[in-house]
């Protein structure tokens, strides 16, 4: 990967949102812009174009680095998610981004901490809204805070969680933040399977099921080009899911590509998506359907 500017000698770590906010207002007042490229760590190459695309926009890059308890489910991975300070400063420091923000849970979450952001309508109204009761609220009150705490002028946003993107597009625009949100399309491996920190609990026989989860929704897509209603595609989908290995499916859906509303048939675009677990690691992934097959 190209690096977009000189590595920095140091990179600066706030672990507090007054120290975030104080640096934050003094680049803007110097006239610069800020970008704020907000994670939870075990940064891969996926979070790396987003941190290259925001060098683009902006002057100065903000990366955050905190694994938020409110986004897990009881019983979900919060505990065991991987942490990897380390390295994840390394990469970091020599991709030039400028501020490293690392809060504490009891920093970002006080005791008597009561306030929740939920946006609600069509786009919490299927997929992993259903799958993971509440996992948007935590998402969209913690991405809300990252924004309030920075006040960027771009934040970045990956495709590969289409929904979590046009949720927070939803509530920058709702909530007057003024922050452009920006797009950046989904990194995979070279096979085509998704980059995501959860991949680094696959064994190797569960990595290459993982890696037909991108074949089956291209094969999908073309289904759908050739006519093949939604759900048929989808739960044809589904099916072939489970006979190549995934021991299940959340769900194989065809949506608008803005309001994520089920589509029943393919009329020139749309977004199919899919959730599905190998063994005991949850995957998710979506291309876009468009009229030419530019989707991976
Ligand atoms: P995390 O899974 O660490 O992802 C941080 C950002 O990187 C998200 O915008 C995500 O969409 C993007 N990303 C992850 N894998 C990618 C890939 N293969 N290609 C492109 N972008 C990718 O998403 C979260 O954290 C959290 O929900 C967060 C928004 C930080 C709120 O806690």
């Amino acid at each position: 990967m190209a690096y977009p500017k000189p590595a920095p000698d140091h990179i600066l770590i706030e672990q507090t949102p007054s120290g975030l906010r104080r640096w934050c207002a003094a680049r803007r007042r110097a006239g610069e812009t800020v970008g704020l490229v907000p994670t939870m760590g075990a940064l891969h190459e996926g979070h790396l174009a987003l941190i290259t695309a925001l060098h683009a926009a902006v002057d100065r890059v903000v990366v955050s680095i905190f694994v938020n308890p409110t986004q897990f489910a009881l019983g979900e991975d919060f505990t065991r998610y991987p942490r990897t300070e380390a390295e994840d400063l390394a990469k970091l420091q020599g991709l030039g981004v400028d501020v490293a923000y690392m809060p504490t849970p009891d920093v970002m979450y006080p005791t008597g901490f009561a306030t929740e952001i939920a946006v609600n309508g069509p786009l919490t109204q299927g997929l992993d809204a259903i799958a993971r009761p509440g996992h948007f609220t935590g998402v969209a009150t913690v991405v809300g805070k990252l924004l309030l705490q920075a006040m960027p002028d771009v934040a970045a946003f990956g495709e590969k969680d289409y929904q979590q993107l046009q949720i927070i597009r939803r509530m920058a625009r709702d909530l007057d933040l003024g922050v452009e949100i920006l797009p950046v399309k989904t990194v995979r491996d070279a096979h085509g399977l998704a980059l995501s920190s959860r991949n680094a609990y696959l064994t190797d026989d569960e990595r290459q099921v993982a890696r037909q989860l991108n074949k089956i929704l291209a094969k999908t897509a073309k289904a759908l080009r050739a006519g093949t209603p939604g759900p048929e595609a989808c739960a044809e989908a589904a099916q072939s899911l489970l006979e190549i290995g995934f021991s299940s499916v959340d769900y194989v859906a065809f949506a608008d590509s803005d309001t994520l509303k089920p589509l029943a048939q393919f009329e020139g675009a749309g977004r199919l998506l899919a959730a599905a677990r190998v063994g005991n690691t949850r995957l998710i992934d979506n291309i876009a359907v468009g009229n030419i097959e530019t989707e991976l």
